[in-house]
């Protein structure tokens, strides 16, 4: 996925891993739109996985990134919005098939689950896989 702009936003069980993210993103050009939170102060996820489906679907990000402690939540909250198909990823062939299958425009990951090394291994496959198509953009239009 070729990608200029990323939303990113954690709960409090993601915050660390969502700096180290967004430090990664950077390094890499990518203008990212940060919408917390940014404390150890216990918060809602659906809040947040709201700003990031929100910043999709307004056209400000062309994709993002979710952490809480599992990443179970942020899915199911991001997967509330039509626009969004939010992928929970635990390792780098989970990450790589939901873009190259499901044409995933947000990745999920739970910083309770996977170490710093491997979740920013998930976001360097979510970002450089391109959707296959064929078979699988059928599929992907049937849940639109
Ligand atoms: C917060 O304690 C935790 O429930 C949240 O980060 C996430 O794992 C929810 O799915």
């Amino acid at each position: 996925m070729t990608v200029k702009t990323i939303a990113i936003a954690a709960d409090h069980g993601g915050v660390e891993l969502k700096s180290a993210i967004i430090s990664a993103l950077k390094d890499r050009g990518i203008e990212v739109f940060d919408f917390g939170t940014n404390g150890s102060e216990s918060v809602d996820y659906p809040d947040y996985a709201q700003a990031v489906a929100k910043s999709i679907v307004d056209g400000q990000s062309e994709a993002g990134i979710l952490v809480c402690g599992s990443g179970i939540g942020m899915s199911i909250a991001a997967n509330r919005f039509p626009e969004v198909r939010a992928a929970l990823a635990h390792d780098r062939l989970s990450a790589e098939l939901c873009r190259q299958h499901n044409n995933a425009n947000v990745l999920c990951l739970g910083a309770r689950i996977v170490g710093d090394a491997k979740a920013l291994d998930c976001v360097d496959a979510f970002i450089s896989t391109e959707f296959e198509g064929g078979r699988h953009a059928l599929r992907v239009a049937k849940m639109s």
